[in-house]
């Protein structure tokens, strides 16, 4: 029998493994209440009294923006030119930047990461990820049709050069183009950040495998904004002027964490190349992805986004409202580091952000463990390697001695006497 969907998408099912964690999550709560459950699924900030986070100085911006503004089409599908120049404030004139570069409104940071890959990969080819990296990664690939291949993110708990250099030669190699994502700072899901060396050894590899073809670095700062380095973290862009002209940056930049507006689904990339011919031609196929694709993004959303870019005032109170919960962010990062640590349960290497990771090689007991772990009403994600743990999501009071629970049901599940089945229905 024929079929109402085309060839190449008939078996694609939608599969997110943070959204069903979410609503595991959600279930329990209604039925056991939210004081016996403890959801670390969400990967949105949620504050000490377990209701999801919004930034005062955001939301009040944002009533301030006329009916006008929000119900209007952006006045460009690129993004009007006030969002234009308040995407380069936020990322480069607030450390004393002036890098020339095209930038293009995308829904949230997940348009931007799939317009990367649309208009620079063709079907087929493969697009290289981190192995333990954000899930929906993986769905943005099989929309594309571009086949992933990873590099190891870790060795000795360090970023793994080594890997990533073989992983892009071996792309290079096969298909003589490399298109690789990097998630930094306060990566998802490990919560880890690189160092400034690390970076230099990454753009060494970047420029000695672009010397046989072309190069794009996507460089996803979704979380740059709860960095603890601050503002110096963004002094890194300089240094994507500098790549030969075989290579091409796209900063992948997120509104969804850095305003509390998952919602509001405003993102941009931006592109940064010596190759000014190459970068232009760039920027027109995603200006038309966006204008085939979904149109202009959300006009009330870029419009307060600007406004709190542009205006000192407006920023600075942000600033100061942000880093209450940077600070809240790095107390359960802490309690959590510590008792894991104390009870010897084994995570990533965890420097800042949203997310810790369990660390778990073995996938079948992993899976076990997140099924008995949901027995006990504590939500996770399942991810490569081991289970997210969203400190965002989850309140001091609730962390303290969740690393022992997690520890001692693992045990039990490496104690052989024990049985291993989970026991509600929950599962
Ligand atoms: C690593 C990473 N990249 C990109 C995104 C994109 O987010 P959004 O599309 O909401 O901007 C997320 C969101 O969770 C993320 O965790």
């Amino acid at each position: 029998m024929k079929l109402f969907v085309s060839d190449i998408v008939h078996d694609k099912e939608i599969i997110d493994t943070v959204f069903e964690a979410s609503q595991g999550a959600i279930d329990a709560t209604k039925k056991y209440g939210i004081e016996h459950v403890v959801n670390g699924a969400f990967g949105t900030y949620f504050d000490e009294t377990g209701k999801l986070l919004t930034f005062d100085t955001v939301y009040r911006a944002f009533d301030r923006v006329d009916d006008i503004q929000k119900a209007k089409y952006a006045s460009s599908i690129m993004g009007p030119p006030e969002f234009q120049e308040a995407v380069k404030n936020w990322l480069f004139k607030s450390v004393d930047l002036d890098i020339d570069c095209d930038i293009i409104a995308t829904p949230g940071g997940t348009g931007a990461l799939s317009s990367t890959i649309k208009n620079t990969l063709t079907r087929g080819q493969t697009v290289i990820h981190p192995d333990i990296g954000w899930g929906p990664y993986t769905t943005i690939a099989k929309e594309q049709g571009t086949p992933i291949k990873n590099y190891t993110l870790f060795k000795d708990n360090v970023f793994n050069v080594e890997s990533f250099k073989e992983t892009c030669l071996q792309v290079m190699h096969d298909q003589g183009k490399v298109l690789a994502f990097i998630n930094d700072p306060c990566q998802n899901p490990t919560g880890y950040t690189m160092t400034e060396d690390e970076w230099d050894r990454v753009l060494d590899v970047v420029k000695e495998v672009s010397e046989q073809g072309p190069f794009v670095l996507l460089h996803d700062i979704a979380y740059i904004d709860f960095n603890l380095k601050g503002e110096s973290y963004k002094k890194i862009f300089k240094r994507f002027t500098e790549l030969p002209d075989n290579v091409l940056t796209v900063v992948t930049f997120s509104a969804s964490k850095t305003l509390t507006a998952y919602g509001m689904r405003v993102g941009a990339q931006v592109l940064i190349s010596s190759n000014e011919e190459q970068r232009i031609k760039m920027k027109h196929a995603c200006g038309n992805t966006a204008r085939g694709v979904w149109s202009t993004v959300n006009n009330g959303g870029m419009r307060v986004f600007s406004d709190i870019a542009l205006n000192p005032e407006l920023k600075a109170t942000y600033m100061a409202e942000k880093q209450t919960f940077v600070d809240l962010l790095v107390e359960r990062g802490d309690i959590f580091v510590r008792e894991a640590k104390e009870v010897g349960l084994p995570i990533y290497p965890y420097k800042e952000g949203f997310f810790v990771t369990i660390r778990i090689d073995d996938a079948l007991l992993k899976n076990e463990l997140h099924l008995k772990l949901k027995a006990l009403n504590i939500f996770f994600v399942n991810v490569y390697g081991g289970l997210r743990v969203a400190i965002c999501s989850i309140p001091k009071d609730k962390l303290y001695g969740l690393a022992k629970r997690v520890k001692d049901a693992l045990d039990d599940l490496t104690d052989t006497d024990e049985e291993t089945e989970p026991k509600t229905e929950t599962d």
